[in-house]
C-alpha cells in the first residue's frame, strides 16, 4: 500500500482558493524548486530517461501521468513534471468563464463491497453511497465541480506556460470541452467545440484530449452516449487543429455495439488517434442518515473516482482493445480509473493500455509516479 501524503489539492479549500493558492503538500515544495531552479539543466526531473515510451506519437519517459481535474494550472503542471510525472493534463478549459459548482467540491466515498468497489449498473449507485469527509486508504472520492474554467484571455497564456516548463520527456496535454449554454443549436454547440479546440492549438499544444463525458441534454446522458453527435464535432475540430492528435474522453460506455460505433465515427473517419478512458462513474451519494450527501439542487447525484472505479475502467480498456484487434483499426487506449498504486498501473498495461493516468490516487501520493518507475 502507498503512502498518503497531504493532497496537491486541498479538498478543505475552494476551487477558487486552490486556483490562487495551489499546489500543496509536495507539490508546492517541487514547484518551489522548480522556480529557484529554472534552467534548462533544472528542468530535468529524477529518473528521466530509464524509459522511452510515446503519447499520441509525442515521444516522453514514461507514459504515466494525471489526467484531466486536479492540475488547476500551471504551477500544478509544473510540479507534476518535477514529481515524474511525465504527462500532465491542464484541466478543461472552455471558450469562455464558467463558474465552479459550491463547495464543498469533493466528499470521500464508501462503497458497501469489501474491496471498496463500485460496479456500473449495481442498484447501491440509485440506492445511494455513503459520502462524507473521512478520508481513508484505498481513496475513494467524488468530484462535484461543473467543469470550471477560466476566460481564454487568462487560460491561454497560462497553458502556454504549462506547455513551456514540461522538461525533456515529458509533455503537457491540454484538455476542452464544449460549452452548451440555454437557445445554442446543435450547430452552435459542435461551433463551440471548434472555437475552443483553436484557441488551445494557438498556445502551441502538441496534442490535446476533447472531454466527451459531459452532460448532453438531460439527467444522465453524457456526449459520449452519442457517438454521432461525437463523430460531427470531431470532424469540426479536426478541420480546426489539421494534424495535431486528438484523443477523446470517454465515460464508461457498457454495451460494445455503441463503442464500435464511437470507433467507427471518429477513428474510422480519421478523425480521433486514440481514447482516454474512464471518467467518474455517477452515484447517489448520501451522508450517514441517508440525506443528500452534497449540498444544492441537482447535486443528489455525484461522480465516483479512485479506488472504486478500477474495475470499470480496466473492463472499458479490455473492451477497447478487443475492439482495436477485432477491426483492424488503429488508435491509442489511454487507461484511466482507480489507479493508486503501482500494481495498478501494471493492471491497466497488461488490459490494453499504451498510457496510463491517475487522478485520485496521485491526489493523495504525490510519489506514485516515483513509485511507478522504482
Ligand atoms: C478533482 C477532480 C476534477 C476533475 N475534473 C475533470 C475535468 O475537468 N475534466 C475531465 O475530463 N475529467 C475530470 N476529472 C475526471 C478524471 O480525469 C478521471 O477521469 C477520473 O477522476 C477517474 O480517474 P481516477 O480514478 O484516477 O480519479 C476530474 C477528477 C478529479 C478527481
Amino acid at each position: 500500500m502507498s503512502q498518503q501524503s497531504v493532497p496537491f489539492y486541498d479538498v478543505n479549500r475552494t476551487y477558487e482558493d486552490n486556483y490562487e493558492q495551489g499546489p500543496f503538500g509536495l507539490f508546492a515544495e517541487a514547484l518551489k524548486e522548480a522556480e529557484s531552479a529554472p534552467t534548462a539543466d533544472g528542468k530535468v526531473p529524477a529518473h528521466v530517461g530509464r524509459h522511452s515510451e510515446a503519447f499520441l506519437g509525442v515521444p516522453v519517459d514514461l507514459a504515466f501521468g494525471i489526467p484531466a481535474g486536479p492540475l488547476l494550472n500551471s504551477r500544478f503542471t509544473t510540479a507534476a513534471f518535477r514529481m515524474g510525472f511525465d504527462l500532465a493534463t491542464y484541466k478543461t478549459v472552455r471558450s469562455r468563464a464558467w463558474g465552479c459548482n459550491p463547495f464543498p467540491n469533493v466528499l470521500a466515498v464508501h462503497p458497501k463491497s469489501v474491496d471498496g468497489s463500485l460496479t456500473p449498473g449495481s442498484a447501491e449507485l440509485d440506492e445511494g453511497v455513503l459520502a462524507d469527509t473521512n478520508y481513508e486508504a484505498p481513496i475513494s472520492i467524488s468530484n462535484s465541480f461543473g467543469v470550471p474554467s477560466q476566460d481564454p484571455d487568462v487560460w491561454q497564456p497560462d497553458m502556454r506556460a504549462a506547455i513551456e516548463a514540461a522538461g525533456p520527456g515529458q509533455l503537457l496535454v491540454p484538455s476542452f470541452q464544449g460549452s452548451r449554454v440555454e437557445g445554442m443549436s446543435e450547430d452552435d454547440y459542435i461551433a463551440d467545440h471548434a472555437t475552443t479546440a483553436r484557441l488551445v492549438k494557438e498556445t502551441g499544444a502538441k496534442v490535446m484530449v476533447m472531454n466527451t463525458s459531459c452532460p448532453n441534454e438531460g439527467h444522465n446522458r453524457l456526449l459520449c452516449h452519442n457517438p454521432q453527435l461525437v463523430g460531427r464535432i470531431t470532424e469540426a475540430v479536426k478541420r480546426e487543429i489539421g494534424d495535431i492528435p486528438l484523443m477523446v474522453k470517454l465515460a464508461y460506455i457498457s454495451d460494445d455495439a455503441s463503442l464500435e460505433l464511437m470507433i467507427r465515427s471518429t477513428v474510422g473517419r480519421g478523425t480521433v488517434q486514440g481514447f482516454s478512458t474512464i471518467n467518474t462513474i455517477s452515484a447517489r451519494l448520501v451522508d450517514a442518515n441517508g440525506d443528500q450527501a452534497l449540498p444544492g439542487a441537482g447535486r443528489d447525484r455525484s461522480g465516483v473516482c479512485g479506488n472504486a472505479i478500477r474495475g470499470a475502467g480496466l473492463e472499458m480498456v479490455s473492451r477497447l482493445a478487443a475492439l482495436r484487434d477485432k477491426l483492424g483499426l488503429d488508435f491509442a487506449i489511454n487507461g484511466v480509473g482507480g489507479v493508486v498504486t503501482p500494481a495498478d498501473y501494471h493492471a491497466y498495461k497488461n488490459a490494453g493500455a499504451d498510457s496510463v493516468m491517475s487522478a485520485t490516487g496521485a491526489m493523495w501520493n504525490a510519489d506514485l509516479a516515483r513509485e511507478i518507475k522504482g
